[in-house]
């Protein structure tokens, strides 16, 4: 296969003898398109949502690569477009039906032009009902659960020319022989698990991802010494809820063994992990945090709410006080970790004292980071169901309320390694000034520094000159 990416490149696994008789079907129909019309047929892979979304897409990558396809980020001059869909609030579904209108003009220019719908949005039936009938324009569709049938339903388009659509309502397998171009020669995403058991009450994940599955230990390390052995330094283990890694295998294993396990693996040198649930964060998984030097001193640890009323209402399982206990006990163990947390305003029900108690959790904590969403109905799940009186222009003042006080707090733990040496490895030339590079620290947080290219991948000591709320400028020291 006439493929440019090397046999021993760190960004692909192409050559994994996935799905051959039908690819090879395909890269008949892509070599005689490309050369009817003069040009490489190109593909525009879009990702929305979670990591695990990121990562599924670059498996999409893998396989359209393997077809025949060459990426673009052009979206004006591809020949197939593929949007991988989140589904987790409702503004990331209205994007989508925005994509879908424009694309309709790319088609009329170009009607071999393939459209492909994929991810969680596409696990609902409602979605599913509305493409079938007002988006003609979408060729195929699939869900979460079947990624690998991919180049069987682009086949099957191709044959029959009409629109495909393929959802399951269950997972049937874990798949591993899955090629995958990745978006980085340095790091790169494991999935451990898979789906969610944990129904939060406002949450969609579980109805769209399934129930949670792990996958084997042995596969897991197979993937990560595969990964050392073609020069990735970093791993971010990913899962809804790793904390729960492992409750379905038959020979038990935790996530603390597996994170103890992965620490092993020679030739990595950074071990990232999310998202923990902090229902079920152990001690023994503190432990293996602090004894294990690969694993990097920083963990996401989403609180939602700071109110414990809140909280129950969510059904996350612990209360504001156990939450900010277990902040003080991780602390106690391994006092420089840093922890960045998600906060949800405008849970139905909401009062300014549960507010209150969210800007208190956020004053005792001292977060490094913090995503913070406003909430949004999900139509199926229980909280949809709870009668909302707040009006929104109240829910978006305290959010911005929660922002603020965010903001600062922040600001603060941003301003304290001011004059200190971090450890950073630069990912890219920054994109506002290219003789900058960006990169994270060990602790996660993002330093810019000036440095020549060469340094990307490479550990680089850099003294902290200045602080702006969520990033860091320093100087290297090399
Ligand atoms: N499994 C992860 C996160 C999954 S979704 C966890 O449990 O932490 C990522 C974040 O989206 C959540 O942490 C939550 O803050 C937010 N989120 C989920 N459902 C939401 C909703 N209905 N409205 C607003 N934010 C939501
Ligand atoms: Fe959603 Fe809760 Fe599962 Fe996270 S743990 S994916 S918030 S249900
Ligand atoms: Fe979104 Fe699905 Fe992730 S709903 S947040 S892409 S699991």
């Amino acid at each position: 296969m006439n493929i440019n990416i090397e046999k021993n490149s760190p960004i692909a696994d192409l050559d994994t003898g996935f799905a051959e008789e039908v690819i090879k079907k395909i890269r008949k129909y892509v070599n005689d398109r490309s050369k009817m019309a003069g040009h490489p047929l190109r593909y525009y892979n879009f990702a929305m949502g979670c990591q695990m979304n990121f990562h599924d897409s670059e498996k999409i990558s893998g396989m359209l690569s393997l077809m025949g396809y060459e990426e673009t980020r052009d979206e004006s001059e591809a020949d197939f477009i593929i949007y991988n869909t989140c589904t987790v609030r409702e503004n990331a579904d209205q994007k989508v039906y925005g994509k879908l209108g424009y694309l309709k003009h790319y088609k009329a220019k170009n009607p071999n032009l393939i459209i492909a719908l994929c991810g969680c949005m596409m696990q609902q039936p409602e979605v599913i009902q509305k493409i079938k009938t007002s988006y003609r324009q979408v060729d195929i569709v699939f869900g979460t659960f079947n990624l690998h049938k991919l180049p069987e339903l682009v086949l099957e388009h191709l044959e029959s020319g009409s629109q495909i659509i393929d959802i399951w309502e269950k997972h049937e397998g874990i798949y591993e022989d899955l090629p995958i171009i990745r978006e980085n020669p340095y790091k790169a995403s494991v999935n451990i698990m898979y789906g969610c058991n944990n129904f939060c009450s406002y949450c969609i994940v579980p109805y769209v991802r399934g129930r949670e599955r792990s996958r084997n230990p042995e596969d897991i390390l197979k993937e990560i010494r595969h990964l050392a052995d073609r020069g990735i330094k970093e791993v971010m283990l990913l899962g809804q809820n790793v904390n729960s890694y492992g409750k379905n295998l038959e020979t038990k294993v935790t996530f603390p063994e597996l994170l103890r396990m992965a620490n092993e693996v020679e030739g990595i040198e950074r071990i990232r992990f999310m998202t923990s649930h902090p229902k079920d964060l152990s001690h023994e998984l503190i432990m293996a945090m602090k004894e294990c030097k690969k694993v990097c001193n920083y963990i996401h640890l989403p609180v939602q709410s700071g109110s414990s009323r809140i909280l129950e209402k969510m059904n996350r399982h612990y209360t504001k006080e156990s939450y900010t206990a277990l902040i003080e006990e991780i602390r106690k163990e391994i006092p420089d970790i840093l922890i960045s947390t998600d906060i949800i305003v405008g849970f139905p029900g909401e009062t300014d004292e549960d507010i209150e108690d969210t800007i208190d959790v956020i004053k005792k904590c001292g977060f490094c980071n913090a995503f913070t969403f406003i909430y949004s109905k999900r139509t199926g799940t229980p909280a949809a169901a709870i009668e909302d009186k707040t009006p929104e222009s109240l829910k978006k003042e305290r959010f911005q309320k929660v922002l603020k006080e965010l903001n600062e707090t922040v600001g603060i733990i941003h301003s304290q390694f001011v004059g200190k040496t971090l450890r950073v490895v630069p990912e890219e030339v920054n994109k506002q000034d290219e003789t900058l590079l960006t990169g994270r620290s060990d602790n996660n947080l993002l330093v810019h520094f000036k440095g020549d290219p060469v340094l990307i991948g490479r550990e680089v000591p850099v003294l902290i000159k200045e602080s702006k709320t969520f990033y860091l400028l320093g100087e290297a020291l090399i």
